[in-house]
């Protein structure tokens, strides 16, 4: 969570630094702050909520050749006000620090400063980092940082100024941090790419237990003893266009529509058209050790969890293998010691999600094979994983609410387990084949389904002062229940439950009235009676059904009230196409509800905490 930027160079520092964090307030928007230094002191300008307000402070002001840090925050400790803003200042007011992550053991350092006789103005974690390195500071400042961090307990990414001093002193542990290399001198440092990308395409990305000096003279990473590291610059690969609106009210309706777009990328990417099968080029597993697999479990969080779920269809139905998906969170408390016969799928999005990363080490410390579904190149969980990965590549995704990721996973997923399957000997060359065939054609099917969105947000106006909405689907559609009512709490604040259609008996039925929109996915298959059965349950108790059906579901209008159609395809391409008319309802009804729809409260687009 929390964005960071930093810059040493000879632009203005405030333009400069306001449209770095500008791109990255997705990832906190409780306050933003800046400090550049000038003269030989430090100007800080700070403001709760969103970075426009401090915009406005700086639009008069210039200062070139110069070194600066920002940060837009999502509050761990302490409220959302300008004295909790950062950067967080030393008691001479020379050295500043902003801060991603939670210093644990905060509360013992600053009784300790106290004690020394500084004084705080913040109820911050982070205000004990500038007065420890303050404490610390004897005419170097990275040598005070490297001591400082040795106290520390926690996580952090962080970057450090001192008045008069012509550097930027960053570290990391656990919180990303990269470096953008824009020249010889001229950098600019950031928790997140999306606020480098315009500046530059090189990027060094920094590792747990780092520290970077960057200087006008270039810059250097060592250890916290000062032993210099090595590393090998990058390529970014996202370009500015990207990270725009492109005419669209808001990043997640402009998410929404890019999907037939992204699915094509993934399916060009990751189709070897020669041998008629996926491709995963990143996957370092034997064929041997593939074969000899027990089982797979899924980590991940929110939305990449209910990937997950579906991620769990595809493999035991196409690859055979016994698949387990856990909450990232939860993983961290289970007794049971994975093996190498574990394959662990760490799914996210950012590739930050802290949960999933702890999940992830626990994992990897176990000898499990671990494996990465992930959409930043180059992100933490893309680097940890012991055995490669996939990357979903649909570019960026700037809405806090995950759309396009998601049917990216989905469909990375079912391509990986096709691959999976041909590579363990569970699926047949012709079957591979007959299943490509059919996926060519779901960008098409993606497109059409986007086609209704007229008829949505008509619904959308009816049920936008709903105060409680329930989401229920069977078996792959499981996961498209829990991602709708996901979707629709995080952008509309209205409450929402997904769950498996058969279990609304076992108690939620409790809840339905005649002010109760019900969702159903309701696929024509196997389970097609039960659902229906299940529609005729709502109805009896007077509820209200919402029913996203296929185009050839002939019988479906006489039971729902409202009807989306969505076009006709197998179980598999059903899971990324009935996703499209719940993201664009929550979308809408959010709209209506006049939400904040790319920044929901409470919310930051990658839970770095
Ligand atoms: C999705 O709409 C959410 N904002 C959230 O649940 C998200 O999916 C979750 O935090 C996991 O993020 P990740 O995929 O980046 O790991
Ligand atoms: N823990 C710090 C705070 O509450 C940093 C939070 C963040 O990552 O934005 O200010």
């Amino acid at each position: 969570m929390c964005g960071i930027v930093g810059y040493i160079g000879k632009r203005d520092a405030y333009s400069t630094l306001i449209k770095g964090i500008s791109r990255i307030d997705y990832r906190g928007y409780d306050s933003a702050g800046i400090a550049v230094s000038i003269n030989g002191s430090l100007e800080t300008l700070k403001c709760v909520g969103a970075v426009s307000t401090l915009k406005k402070e700086t639009s008069k002001k210039n200062a070139c050749g110069t070194v600066s840090i920002g940060h837009t925050r999502w509050a761990t400790h302490g409220k959302p006000t300008k004295a909790n803003a950062h950067p967080h200042l030393s008691c001479d007011g020379k050295i500043a620090v902003v801060h991603n992550g939670i210093i644990e053991n905060h509360q013992a350092l600053r009784k300790y400063l106290i004690s020394e006789g500084h004084k705080f103005t913040s109820e911050t974690d982070t205000e004990v980092i500038p007065h420890l390195i303050e404490h610390l500071y004897e005419g170097n400042l990275e040598k005070a940082v490297a001591a400082a961090l040795k106290q520390l307990h926690g996580t952090y990414g962080i970057a450090v100024i001192r008045a008069g001093e012509k550097k930027i002193v960053a570290a990391r542990k656990g919180s990303p941090l990269i470096l953008g290399i824009i020249g010889k001198g001229e950098y600019i440092l950031a928790s997140d790419i999306a606020a480098i990308t315009e500046y530059t395409k090189k990027a060094d990305y920094l590792e747990d237990g780092e520290i970077c000096v960057l200087t006008d003279k270039g810059y250097r990473i060592t250890d916290h003893d000062d032993a210099p590291h090595s590393h090998i610059v990058k390529t970014i690969n996202w370009s500015v266009a990207a990270i725009e609106k492109q005419g669209f009210e808001h990043y997640m309706l402009k998410e929404i529509h890019e999907q037939p777009e992204t699915m094509r990328t993934i399916i060009a990417g990751k189709f070897d058209f020669k041998n008629k099968i996926p491709k995963f080029g990143g996957i370092r597993i034997t064929p041997l050790d593939l074969k000899n697999l027990d089982r797979a479990i899924i980590l991940a969080c929110g939305t990449s969890f209910n990937a997950g779920l579906a991620g769990e269809y595809f493999l035991e139905k196409t690859a055979g293998l016994k698949t387990e998906v856990v909450y990232a969170s939860e993983f961290l408390c289970k007794a049971e010691k994975l093996s190498s016969r574990d394959l662990v799928i760490a799914i996210s999005q950012s590739g930050e999600t802290a949960d999933t990363l702890a999940a992830l080490r626990k994992a990897n410390s176990d000898g499990a094979h671990s494996i990465g579904v992930v959409n930043v190149v180059g992100s933490t969980i893309a680097r940890e994983v012991n055995s490669g990965g996939l990357y979903i590549h649909v570019g960026p995704e700037v809405g806090v609410a995950s759309t396009k990721a998601y049917t990216g996973q989905l469909l990375s997923l079912f391509l990986f387990s096709l691959w999976l399957g041909r590579m363990r000997g569970s699926l047949k060359p012709a079957e591979a084949e007959a299943e490509m065939k059919r996926l060519t054609s779901l960008p098409a099917l993606a497109e059409a389904a986007l086609k209704n969105e007229k008829k949505i947000i008509a619904i959308a106006s009816k049920f936008k002062n709903a105060t409680n909405f329930m989401y229920l689907g069977r078996g792959i559609h499981y996961a498209t229940s829990l991602e709708g009512a996901l979707k629709l709490k995080e952008i509309s604040y209205i409450h929402a439950e997904g769950m498996p259609a058969a279990e609304m008996k076992h108690g939620p039925i409790a809840l339905i009235d005649k002010k109760m929109p019900v969702v159903f996915a309701v696929k024509r298959d196997d389970g097609y009676e039960k659902i229906i059965g299940n529609i005729e349950e709502v109805k009896a108790r007077k509820g209200i059904v919402i029913a996203i059906a296929e185009e050839s579901d002939k019988e479906i209008h006489k039971k729902a009230d409202y009807v989306i159609r969505v076009p006709d395809s197998t179980q598999e391409l059903s899971s990324m196409l009935f996703a499209i008319p719940l993201q664009l309802l929550a979308y809408h009804i959010a709209r209506f509800r006049k939400c904040e729809i790319d920044k929901p409260r409470n919310l930051a687009k990658s839970v770095t905490v």
